[in-house]
């Protein structure tokens, strides 16, 4: 049995204290494994966000134990000195507000991260070039986030999220700005990474017409989670 590269046991969110606290998820415990492409459903306000970014090690859990990659990351407090390491070798984020940086160029962009992890300008460079024409905005490499379209931001931000190979990948609603045609190439994009890099894919959607493209689907409801 592989392990697996995401574990939650009893894993728990609480914001805020006193009158005002929201338990956004509770007691949520599951797996993910490697290779894996994993739909997170759920309405408005369920938890969704909450519990894709306690899984990228940006919101700091309440309580419960957090494993990723086999190494024990979250037990009542981070256990790892720097969060930003974790997600910066392990995890790709793409997110709706694709948040890139105004200042650097699309190819500055993707390569950022991979520079901070030490990686050549040369190797960086290429391994850009070919992730923005993989996704249909090669062309694109030097111009400034503020000179696309929502749809090709979006393209630059899932090739930024893939430029340092990370082990798995979090998307929350990373469709949402696309029209059906382009969200549905993303989808098989990522699904197609999971099976030939063995990546992890965990995935918040409204869209149903993704679902097929999954292999499990986990339901957030008022802050429980529940395999479907
Ligand atoms: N920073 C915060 N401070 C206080 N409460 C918060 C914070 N972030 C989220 N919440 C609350 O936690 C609950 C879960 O929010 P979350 O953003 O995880 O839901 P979601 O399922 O992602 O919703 P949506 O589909 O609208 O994005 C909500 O009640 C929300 O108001
Ligand atoms: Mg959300």
């Amino acid at each position: 049995m592989s392990m697996p590269i995401i574990a939650m046991n009893g894993i728990s969110k609480t914001y805020g204290t006193g009158d005002s606290a929201v338990t956004a998820i509770k007691e949520a415990t599951l797996k993910i494994y490697s290779g894996e492409t994993v739909a997170l459903l759920g309405p408005s306000g369920s938890g969704k966000t909450t519990l894709i970014t306690m899984i990228g090690c940006i919101t700091e859990p309440t309580s419960g134990k957090l494993f990723l990659n086999n190494e024990l990351v979250y037990d009542e407090k981070w256990r790892v000195s720097d969060t930003r390491k974790i997600r910066r070798e392990n995890i790709g984020f793409i997110f709706q507000a694709h948040n890139l940086i105004p200042f650097l160029n699309v190819r500055e962009n993707v390569t950022l991260v991979p520079l901070m992890n030490g990686i050549s300008d040369k190797e960086a460079n290429a391994r850009a070039r070919e992730l923005l024409e993989y996704l249909g905005v090669g062309e694109k490499e030097n111009k400034m986030p503020s000179q696309l379209s929502g749809g090709q931001s979006q393209r630059v931000a899932i090739a930024r999220s893939l430029a340092n190979n990370p082990k798995i990948i979090l998307a929350d609603e990373p469709t949402a700005a696309l029209d059906a045609q382009r969200a549905l190439s993303v989808m098989q994009l990522l699904k197609k990474l999971s099976i030939e890099q063995n990546v992890a894919i965990v995935v918040v959607t409204h869209d149903e017409r993704m679902l097929p493209l999954f292999d499990r689907i986990l339901r957030v409801e008022d802050g429980y989670v529940r395999e479907e």
